[in-house]
């Protein structure tokens, strides 16, 4: 048995993921095993392996090899990508034997393989930023993983933890009120990973069009609907302060995944409230630190420039490179001939010199409406070097139970969700990360965390 399977552990973000698990100051707490295809690349990339780290080989479409590696693991943390290729095997296997289950786990679920799957529900943690494929593992798994109270949380690299943080920081600065508009400003700079880009290419190429329209829509991802989601604009007017900004490219995945804590979150109130035994949580009691985002809530994301026409032209720029590469295949051919390939990716002083800086201002939903301002800050490539802190502490978060009272029933979460403050003191422990987050009079103003909240 190992406590922390690490799937994938040779390619560009699983290298890094690998090393970070392996160096980690609560190292000695835990057991560590590593899957990739093949032992000679893995025994080659010069990770810190020693004799008490077990190495599974293991082809992703190998249901067996999966299964029998999967089967082995307390937490598996996921790292094959493009996960719309590669991923649903693994999420699979992490499910107890479906003949145990009810007849009506079964329903809708006869894609999956029983003899291929776990006899024990595992917990899994990922990277991945494919809502297409979220939405897939939603439907084909949340169900049957609230039966078998396996807590599966896609999305825990740069995609979507630091949105998804913001606005669980803001709700608690605002004492757990209502809230209304929430609009971060994402500065990111590092550079792509090959198997990043290969993800972009595997959505132009081989997602159907309306599997992309359908995980594209307001609140796809979420169990229930909120309010609509304001149109992307260059100039956000929240508070008294206006804000300049272009498209954020990864700003509908984290907007997918921010609308989906807030619906699991509804959900979660209401099976509470109507004493629903076999609803979601209902193992839970008390909603922990987690409170509902309200009716009124919706969460915009914008790349900050200098000004208005900055923010046009890089808006210009990638809606014409994204429509040009989903329609004019030759373009596509060319393009993916000339990127970083899978597998390689920035250099070592563009790992250390990227830069995440999240600035989040969300507005209570009240009479005399509140602000609260997060500031998400840290060192190092945000696509690889923080994602491997953020999916890294996640495991680890799961393999010590630092779970919110709503995971205790399992399921496809988001990282608030199943972690809710015990992924932000991990961050918070990592000397890459600085995180404030308090209420203020205008967006402007320094957060003064020891502010008091109503
Ligand atoms: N959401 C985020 O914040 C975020 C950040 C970074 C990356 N990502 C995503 O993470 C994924 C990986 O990125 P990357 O740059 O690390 O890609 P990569 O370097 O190409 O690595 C891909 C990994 O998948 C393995 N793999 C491929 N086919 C396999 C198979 N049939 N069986 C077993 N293993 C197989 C590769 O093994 P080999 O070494 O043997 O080829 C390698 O370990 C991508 O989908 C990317 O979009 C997301």
């Amino acid at each position: 048995m190992v406590d922390i399977l690490i799937v994938g552990a040779t390619g560009f973000c699983g290298r890094h993921a690998a090393r970070y698990i392996l160096q980690h100051p609560e190292r000695s707490k835990y057991t560590v095993g590593l899957a990739a295809r093949s032992r000679s690349k893995l025994a080659s990339i010069g990770l810190p392996l020693d004799d008490s780290v077990q190495v599974f080989k293991v082809d992703i479409f190998d249901a067996r090899a999966i299964e029998s590696a999967v089967k082995q693991a307390k937490v598996v943390l996921n790292c094959v990508g493009p996960f719309w290729h590669y991923g649903t095997p693994v999420v699979r296997c992490v499910f107890p034997d479906l003949n145990a289950l009810s007849a009506r786990a079964y329903a809708g679920l006869t894609i999956l393989c029983p003899s291929a799957c776990a006899r024990h529900g595992i917990h899994y943690v990922d990277i991945t930023g494919e809502t297409p494929w979220i939405l897939d593992i939603i439907k084909e798994f949340d169900y049957l993983a609230t039966k078998t109270r396996a807590v599966i949380v896609p999305s825990c690299g740069v995609d979507s933890i630091p949105a998804d943080a913001s606005v669980h920081l803001a709700s608690k600065a605002l004492g757990r009120v209502p809230l209304g508009a929430s609009l971060t400003s994402a500065g990111l700079r590092g550079g792509a990973p090959g198997g990043t880009i290969a993800s972009f290419f595997a959505v132009f190429e081989d997602v159907p069009s309306e599997r992309i329209k359908d995980s594209a829509r307001d609140w796809a991802l979420s169990p229930v609907r909120g309010a609509r989601s304001p149109a992307e604009r260059l100039v956000y007017r929240l508070g008294r302060r206006a804000h300049v900004g272009g498209i954020a490219v990864f700003g509908r995945v984290n907007r997918a995944i921010v609308q989906r804590t807030a619906g699991l979150l509804e959900l979660h109130r209401r099976s509470a409230r109507a004493g629903d035994a076999g609803g979601r949580g209902a193992a839970a009691t008390g909603s922990g630190d987690l409170a509902c985002y309200g009716p009124a809530f919706t969460y915009t994301e914008f790349t900050p420039t200098g000004n208005v026409v900055s923010a046009f032209l890089l808006s210009l720029a990638i809606g014409l490179t994204f429509v040009t590469l989903k329609f004019i295949a030759p373009f596509r051919w060319v393009v993916k001939h000339l990127v970083t390939q899978p597998g390689s990716g920035p250099a070592d002083h563009t790992l250390e010199s990227g830069r995440l800086e999240y600035v989040n201002v969300t507005m209570s939903d009240e009479p005399s409406p509140r602000c609260a301002k997060t500031i998400i800050k840290a060192r190092g490539d945000p696509g690889t070097l923080l994602t491997a802190v953020m999916v890294g502490e996640s495991a680890l978060a799961l393999l010590f139970g630092e779970l919110t009272p709503l995971a205790a029933g399992g399921g496809v979460l988001t990282p608030m969700t199943a972690f809710g403050d015990s992924i932000i003191r991990r961050l918070k422990a990592n000397e890459r990360f600085e995180i404030t987050s308090g209420i203020v009079d205008s967006p402007d103003e320094e957060v003064d965390e020891s502010r008091k909240r109503r």
